[in-house]
């Protein structure tokens, strides 16, 4: 652990952030990453005190995976919009209709949900996930185009909940933008975020997590690359590739809530030593079962 802070109180505070909030608040946190690798630190941790820099999913999710920590969300209303869209009964109706068939549930989701399925993944381990489970068939909730990534990868049958569950940030991410940015930087890489539409997936170089796309570009040197994905990981690709010109794939493809985080909010949120994530504790531990079996993937 790099730079603990202390509290009013004398505690230490950990800073984890995500890839996509501000440059500041990446700066001065004491671990940046994706979903899953924020997930993996939190698990780590006991008795601790936890500032997620993230949208309300990873608090979420690292306050059932710490469970004796303390873990803080500097702004409760930053919320993941496709975790927001889905509801239990959703969930329960599909259920209902595949009877047998297992639900993997993407991280992107609200604890309820994820108390309600067998698994969980991240865009990270996706693939592995599905594969471990051995079945013909799945329901994957909340991404439609994650699921059709897996779908793509594995040969197994991927049943989205619901239907057309989706990022609407990595939506704005549009194949013919992309072509247009291939005409003027014809050597230009393109990587992308598997929430991204499947044309966008197909014109990609490489499609992986945050984290995964980062170190893709690491040490490569390549002239120009082309970022499918929220624009707030280039200062992280530029970390580890200097030289590269990086281009968003898209003007519009900000996440508001992940930039709802900034430095003064996680000042005050020190201060005030809250606002504190809590969780229905039988909601925690469903939630707390399905993440634990993702985590048991190798
Ligand atoms: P990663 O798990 O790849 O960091 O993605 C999280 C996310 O919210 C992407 O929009
Ligand atoms: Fe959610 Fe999309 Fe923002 Fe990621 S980019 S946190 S999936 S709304």
């Amino acid at each position: 652990m790099k730079k603990w802070k202390i509290t009013p109180g004398g505690e230490p505070v950990l800073i984890l952030a995500h890839n996509y909030v501000r440059p500041e608040v990446q700066k001065e946190a004491d671990h940046v990453g994706d979903s899953l690798e924020l997930a993996k630190i939190a698990r780590e941790i006991r008795n601790g005190t936890i500032i997620l820099a993230g949208v309300g999913f990873m608090a979420e999710m690292a306050a059932i995976l710490s469970p004796t920590s303390r873990v803080i969300h500097p702004e409760p209303f930053s919320q993941c919009a496709m975790a927001t869209r889905l509801n239990p009964d959703i969930l329960e109706k599909a259920r209902e209709a595949h009877q047998g068939v297992p639900v993997v549930t993407y991280v992107n989701s609200s604890a309820q949900i994820k108390a309600c399925s067998d698994i969980c993944c991240t865009s990270a381990n996706a693939v592995r996930v599905v594969e471990s489970l051995g079945v013909p068939r799945v329901l994957f909730t909340p991404d439609r185009n994650l699921a059709g990534y897996v779908a793509r990868k594995t040969g197994i049958t991927v049943i989205p909940v619901p239907e057309f569950g989706c990022c609407p940030v990595h939506h704005t991410i549009m194949g013919p933008e992309i072509l247009d940015r291939k005409k003027r930087y014809p050597d230009a890489v393109v990587l992308a975020h598997p929430e991204t539409t499947e044309d966008v997936q197909d014109l990609a170089d490489f499609v992986g997590s945050t984290s995964g796309m980062v170190r893709f570009v690491a040490g490569k040197n390549f002239r120009t690359v082309i970022v499918g994905t929220e624009p707030g990981i280039i200062p992280r690709m530029r970390q580890v590739s200097p030289k590269t010109r990086f281009i968003p794939a898209s003007s519009f493809s900000t996440c508001p809530d992940m930039k709802m985080i900034t430095l003064a909010k996680i000042k005050q949120a020190i201060m005030n030593e809250g606002p504190v994530v809590t969780i229905d504790p039988l909601v925690a531990s469903g939630a707390r079962r399905a993440l634990e079996r993702m985590m048991a993937v190798p």
